[in-house]
């Protein structure tokens, strides 16, 4: 993560995204009490899948959490940072090696949780950003397939009674349509196109529902940016034959956008009048008939597990490791929005968006402004200071 794209300097005005679900969250020792039992059936999902099925809290996630509040000598600080063990995220799968979770995070979901992972493995990944490039060269594209996608697919078919939603590429077909004149995403485009449409195609079995990755309301919601936006993720979705199980899209994946905040966080800006996305409520409104007419199913998630705080960047582009970040809104598939299948979280807060350290290969000039909170970790490390900050400003508190 992160791809670039128009950014506007904004006068720093903070604001709290209102609330509109419930909390999910328990005593850390809650899921082993009232584990229920997996789906003695198969499952075949059709309709919003989060609807009647909360998010798993997978172990990858929730012991990176239990270890980090067990260090928190603040007792107050600490609990609540424990109750973070028990919000579902969405586990990356962001290496070959990674793969060897999967099992784990799905293993012991009950039939009444959703397993939820993130695809992201492209080769010349993060085109437009130096942080999160990946481990699979340019023009690698069957290593991408047979020893990435192939697998988890050998993995998912081995648990047809699970409900598992995924993420598809985030930044990755929207970098083809703002970050098309650099060289690397031009190197990277039908590598993209290809490796996407192979994901939607080998994934799409009966118990899985995709999302494919849309940017956000600050990068595909440029007037401009909305039709060739919403052609080049139906382009790829048609190319893979039109899958099934592909429900949608997902914004604002690692992101920092308010869903509601109204006026909007950069509606101010000079150039705001060129984007009417000025919040993800309104990007989704936007994005969502677009696609529909690009002849692509158009409902979304959006993740919120940053969000909590607005005002907070200089420029609507910046994307790493935002200083003074808190968790937003928890998971759930109540969003009083029918555009909008559930509130989620993607990016598991505390892993960080990339390094500070300008002299390590993957530094970005992103993670050294003067917003992005310092040091910091190569991106997926842990964070412990900034995941405690994500905890002290979360909205609705921990
Ligand atoms: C990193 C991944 C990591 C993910 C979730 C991305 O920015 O590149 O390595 O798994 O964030 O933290």
């Amino acid at each position: 993560m992160k791809g670039t794209f128009a950014a506007i300097l904004v006068l720093a005005a903070s604001s709290v995204l209102a609330a509109p679900s419930p909390v999910e969250n328990g005593p850390i020792t809650a899921r082993a009490v009232n584990a229920a039992a997996a789906c003695a059936t198969p499952v075949t999902l059709s309709g919003n899948p989060f609807a009647s099925r909360k998010v798993y809290a997978n172990k990858f996630y929730s012991s990176e959490v239990i270890s980090a509040a067990s260090a928190i000598s603040d007792p107050a600080l600490a609990s609540a940072a424990a109750n973070v063990a028990n919000v579902g995220t969405f586990l990356w799968i962001d290496t070959r090696s990674k793969i060897a979770v999967v099992e784990d995070g799905i293993k012991d979901v009950p039939c009444d949780q959703i397993a939820a992972f993130v695809i992201y493995d492209l080769p010349g990944r993060d085109c437009a950003a130096k942080a999160s490039n990946g481990e699979l060269p340019v023009g690698s594209l069957s290593v991408y397939k047979s020893e990435y996608i192939d697998p988890i697919v050998a993995i998912f078919k081995k648990y047809p009674n699970t409900a598992i939603a995924l993420v598809i590429e985030p930044d990755s077909l929207p970098n083809l349509v703002t970050n098309s004149n650099l060289q690397t995403c031009k190197d990277s485009a039908s590598g993209y196109r290809d490796g996407v449409a192979y994901a939607l195609k080998s994934l799409n079995l009966p118990n899985i529902a995709m999302y494919i990755d849309a940017g956000h309301g600050g990068w595909l919601g440029w007037n401009d940016n909305l039709k060739p936006g919403a052609k080049g993720l139906a382009d790829v979705y048609k190319a893979a034959g039109s899958p099934k199980q592909v429900r949608g899209i997902a914004t604002n994946v690692a992101g920092w956008n308010s869903y509601d905040l109204s006026p909007g966080e950069f509606s101010k800006a000079a150039d705001a009048q060129w984007n009417k996305a000025q919040n993800e409520k309104q990007y989704v409104a936007i994005f969502s008939p677009e696609l529909k007419s690009a002849g692509m199913p158009s409902q979304a998630i959006i993740d919120t597990g940053r969000n909590a705080v607005t005002g907070l960047r200089k420029e609507w582009g910046h994307w790493c490791n935002v200083k003074g970040a808190g968790f937003g809104v928890r998971p759930t598939g109540s969003t009083g929005n029918s555009l909008v299948d559930a509130f989620v979280w993607v990016k598991p807060g505390g892993e960080s968006d990339g390094t500070s350290d300008t002299s390590a290969d993957r530094y970005d000039s992103f993670c050294g402004y003067e917003d992005a909170y310092q040091p910091s970790p190569e991106a997926g490390q842990w964070n412990q200071a900034y995941f405690e900050d994500l905890v002290r400003n979360a909205k609705p508190a921990l």
